[in-house]
């Protein structure tokens, strides 16, 4: 039962009815997504389908799609390119499934667990290179170099987080980088597109990406808590790996520099050194300390800068529904 209830909390239903606006262009966007993604060779048709097959939230396409009717209208470069942008997010997630060897993904086995990381590591190019030639069909240099400049942005946040693990006294400020590129970047990229395709005038392009940033961020710190705090059967992805791979997230920076040194030390000790059950050395500590409100409140913060951003936008229901976003993705429990 609990499987039937997180298959439906994963889906794009997440945001409830805040996606209702542009439901009719999030179908058209699923029946491209679904046209491009197949092979002739039935092992590889399995692949590109099956990190699709449930659906993620469609978070990325949805934004672009917002970004556009808060400013203007769609058109078919908006669902070209919000089906580039969800598989370019696909493919960092298949990548990020190897890089964590988590076993779950969108209530489905990650690719690494059932076909291996070699597999992984290819249908992940395979994605990318699908997302950057279908961004080329439509014939726009500004689509193409923003997508580019992103995806590499993403890809440098990936690989500083990399970098950061077991580093258990990396700056918060360091974290917040860290994001910025490997989760909030993506996201401005989808909303300046929107916007720019919309016909929006620069300022509102600049507050709309200003608004996926600080989304993006408020999301990502979310993700880090739902990754101590979330249900497996809910979120349908593997979590706690953040700790299994000793990833410094907000909730463990905070919790740790609230210690005093010695119980600071005593702790990265103990979390370095142990091979499993990191969370249960984690327990006492986090009902000590105020790690994870603190996360909390700073992706309100976030949501409500995003919110901020959006008075350059001109008012009314589609705007409310970017404000309601923000909101819904501190309280989001998938
Ligand atoms: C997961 O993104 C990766 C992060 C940036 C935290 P989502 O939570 O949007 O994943 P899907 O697309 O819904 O599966
Ligand atoms: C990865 O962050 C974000 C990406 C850019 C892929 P996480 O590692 O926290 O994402 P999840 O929790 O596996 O979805
Ligand atoms: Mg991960
Ligand atoms: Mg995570």
């Amino acid at each position: 039962m609990a499987g039937v209830i997180g298959r439906q909390s994963g889906s794009p239903r997440a945001f409830g009815s805040l996606f209702d606006g542009i439901r009719d262009d999030m179908v058209r966007v699923e029946e491209l997504l679904r046209s491009q993604l197949r092979s002739a060779d039935p092992y590889v048709d399995q692949l590109v389908k099956h990190g699709f097959r449930l659906g993620g939230k469609r978070l990325r396409p949805a934004l672009l799609l917002l970004a556009g009717v808060a400013v203007g209208s769609i058109g078919s470069a908006h669902i070209t390119l919000a089906v580039v942008m969800e598989m370019i997010h696909t493919a960092t997630l298949i990548h990020d499934d190897v890089l964590d060897e988590a076993a779950l993904r969108r209530h489905l086995d990650t690719v690494n667990a059932r076909w291996g990381n070699k597999s992984g590591v290819l249908l992940g190019d395979f994605l990318f290179s699908h997302a950057f030639y279908l961004a080329a069909t439509t014939d726009d240099a500004y689509a193409c170099r923003l997508i580019g400049r992103s995806t590499n942005i993403v890809c440098e946040g990936e690989m500083r987080q990399i970098n950061s693990r077991g580093r258990l006294d990396l700056p918060e400020s360091e974290y917040y980088e860290i994001i910025d590129a490997k989760t909030a970047e993506l996201c401005a990229c989808c909303c300046r597109l929107g916007a720019h395709f919309a016909g929006a005038t620069a300022a509102q392009e600049d507050a709309l990406e200003r608004y996926g940033r600080n989304l993006g961020i408020a999301f990502q710190i979310v993700d880090d808590l739902l990754d101590l705090e979330g249900d497996e059967a809910v979120t349908g992805k593997s979590l706690g790996t953040d700790l299994e791979q000793l990833k410094p997230t907000l909730p463990l920076i905070r919790l740790l520099n609230q210690l005093s040194p010695p119980d600071r030390g005593a702790l990265q000790t103990a979390l370095t050194s142990a091979t499993a059950e990191r969370r249960a050395i984690l327990e006492p500590w986090l009902a000590r300390t105020d790690g994870l409100i603190y996360a909390r409140n700073e992706a309100r913060k976030f949501a409500a800068m995003a919110q901020q951003d959006l008075e350059e936008i001109p008012p009314g229901p589609h705007r409310d529904v970017l404000h309601r976003l923000a909101e819904g993705v501190v309280s989001r429990n998938v």
